[in-house]
């Protein structure tokens, strides 16, 4: 008889200023045929059979915002927690991961699932690939192997070597831990100086020297980063949402 389920807390991301979108609006807000690109992300973390409750972790002053707009507004009952996030995406994950540290209902037994407002198309199984990852793995980052050949530069872009490209993946979110392993980990990088943190994993593999497994996405879990994306992305919303949302 398979053990009683651990809880599972999806932390989700929003608190970047998209730079590279170049946007006046936050690109996490922007619209993607009729709902902000965040609405995605949320709405298959909400329906999901895996998720137990979502950390949403918005900018500076945008708490209440997010409340009424998007939490409220689209009925993410889900979401037990809205906290502000910091400078850099690290930032952010710690204070996510505080909100689960401190919870009065804290259960660090559980798996946290950090993810990217700005991926829309984060599916239910991903999030299935993802949990059996982290059960049997403790760490496990969602990625998929690279298309393209590539290239390390040196200081003055020349290429410098070239990985052998079956070994270069490409890394997505949700990235997906042990709490605790997580907590302990982020505990100690906050404790330093830190330079360069783009993704969880390497906090995991650098502070605690663990292995990160890594579990195959889809190519369709793109992030939105600059305004060509989102072209891409309304392409996808109609494959991957087009049946749930007919035209009305
Ligand atoms: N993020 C965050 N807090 C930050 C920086 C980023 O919560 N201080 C979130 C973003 O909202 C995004 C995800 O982390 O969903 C991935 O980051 P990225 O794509 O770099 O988004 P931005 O930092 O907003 O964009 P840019 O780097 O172009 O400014
Ligand atoms: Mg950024």
């Amino acid at each position: 008889m398979e053990k009683e389920k651990k809880r599972c807390t999806a932390i989700v991301l929003a608190a970047g200023r998209g730079s590279r979108m170049g946007s006046k609006v936050h690109k996490q807000y922007l619209d993607l045929l009729g709902k902000p690109v965040i609405y995605y992300s949320l709405h298959t973390f909400q329906e999901s059979g895996i998720i137990d409750d979502i950390i949403l972790v918005a900018g500076k002053g945008q708490t209440e915002y997010v409340r009424k707009e998007i939490v409220e507004r689209y009925g993410f009952t889900k979401v037990s927690h809205i906290t502000e996030g910091g400078k850099e995406r690290y930032e952010s994950v710690w204070e996510g991961l505080k909100v689960i540290r401190d919870r009065k209902d804290s259960d660090i037994a559980g798996y946290v699932f950090i993810h990217d407002s700005a991926r829309p198309f984060v599916d239910e199984n991903i999030l299935k690939r993802g949990f059996a990852g982290v059960k049997e793995h403790h760490a496990c980052v969602i990625a998929m192997p690279s298309k393209d050949t590539v290239k390390l530069a040196d200081e003055k872009d020349f290429a410098a070597s070239t990985p052998d490209r079956n070994k270069v993946w490409i890394v997505q979110t949700p990235q997906i831990f042990e709490i605790s392993l997580i907590i302990e980990a982020y505990s100690k990088l906050m404790g330093e100086q830190c330079i360069q943190v783009t993704d969880d994993a390497m906090v995991v593999e650098q502070e605690m020297n663990l292995p990160v497994k890594l579990i195959e996405g889809t190519y369709e879990n793109i992030k939105i980063t600059t305004p060509e994306d989102l072209d891409l992305a309304e392409v996808f919303v109609k494959r991957v949402f087009g049946k749930m949302f007919p035209k009305s």
